[in-house]
C-alpha cells in the first residue's frame, strides 16, 4: 500500500521519534509499504514520520547511484548494495570535515539546497530481523543516512540552512503545507484548504 507523504509543515515532522519494540505489530508489512511508498515518488530514503508515524525506522534505496557516472567508482561500489532497514538507529559519532551536497527531501518538494554535514559517521541499528549492527559509513552514503536520521529527530534539512537562505524559502515552505504546489506523488498537507 502507498501511503500519502507527509509536507512540510505537519507536526508529526518535529517529533523525536520513540523506539520500536521488537514484537510491533505487523512490521515487515509496514517497511514493505514504505519501500512501495518511497519508489512511487523516486526516493532514495524515507522515514517513518514521513508517512505520518513517529516511530524510529528508516528505509534507503540508494543502488540508483550505482550508475551514476558523476560520483567515484568507490561511492558506486558501496551504493551499489546500499538498500537497507533502519530500526531504533542511534548515531554513536560524526566525524571528519564538513563537505557540501545538495539536497531535497519528499516532505519539502521543489527545494534542493547546499547543506554541509561531516563526513563519516559510526550508526548502531537493528535490522528488519530486529539483528544489531554497528557501522561505518562516509561519503553519500553517509550522507543519506545523516538526511533520515534527522527526520526520526524531528529534523528537516532546511533547519541546516542559514539565516538568509531560510528566508528566502519561507513563503515557499509556507505553499507547500497549504497544498499550492504540485508534487509527483500522493501528499498530506498539514494546512490544505478543505475542498468543498
Ligand atoms: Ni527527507
Amino acid at each position: 500500500m502507498i501511503y500519502p507523504i507527509v509536507a512540510y509543515g505537519d507536526p508529526v515532522l518535529r517529533k523525536k521519534a520513540t523506539d520500536i519494540p521488537q514484537d510491533f505489530p505487523d512490521l515487515n508489512q509496514l517497511i514493505d509499504d514504505m519501500f512501495e511508498t518511497m519508489y512511487g515518488a523516486s526516493g532514495i530514503g524515507l522515514a517513518a514520520p514521513q508517512i505520518g508515524k513517529p516511530i524510529r525506522l528508516f528505509i534507503v534505496d540508494a543502488t540508483p547511484f550505482e550508475d551514476d557516472q558523476e560520483l567515484s567508482k568507490e561511492d558506486r561500489a558501496v551504493l551499489s548494495e546500499f538498500k537497507k532497514v533502519f530500526i531504533n538507529a542511534e548515531i554513536l559519532e560524526e566525524r571528519g570535515d564538513e563537505w557540501v551536497f545538495n539536497e531535497g527531501c519528499l516532505s519539502i518538494p521543489d527545494i534542493r539546497e547546499d547543506v554541509f554535514r561531516k563526513d563519516e559517521i559510526t550508526i548502531r541499528y537493528f535490522d528488519a530481523d530486529f539483528n544489531e549492527h554497528t557501522e561505518v559509513y562516509s561519503g553519500i552514503a553517509a550522507r543519506i543516512i545523516q538526511h533520515e536520521y534527522d527526520h526520526i529527530e524531528g529534523v528537516l534539512f532546511t533547519d541546516h540552512l542559514s539565516a538568509l537562505k531560510k528566508r528566502m524559502i519561507k513563503s515557499k515552505l509556507g505553499q507547500i503545507s497549504k497544498g499550492l504546489i504540485r508534487a509527483e506523488y500522493r501528499m498530506k498537507y498539514p494546512l490544505a484548504k478543505k475542498k468543498r
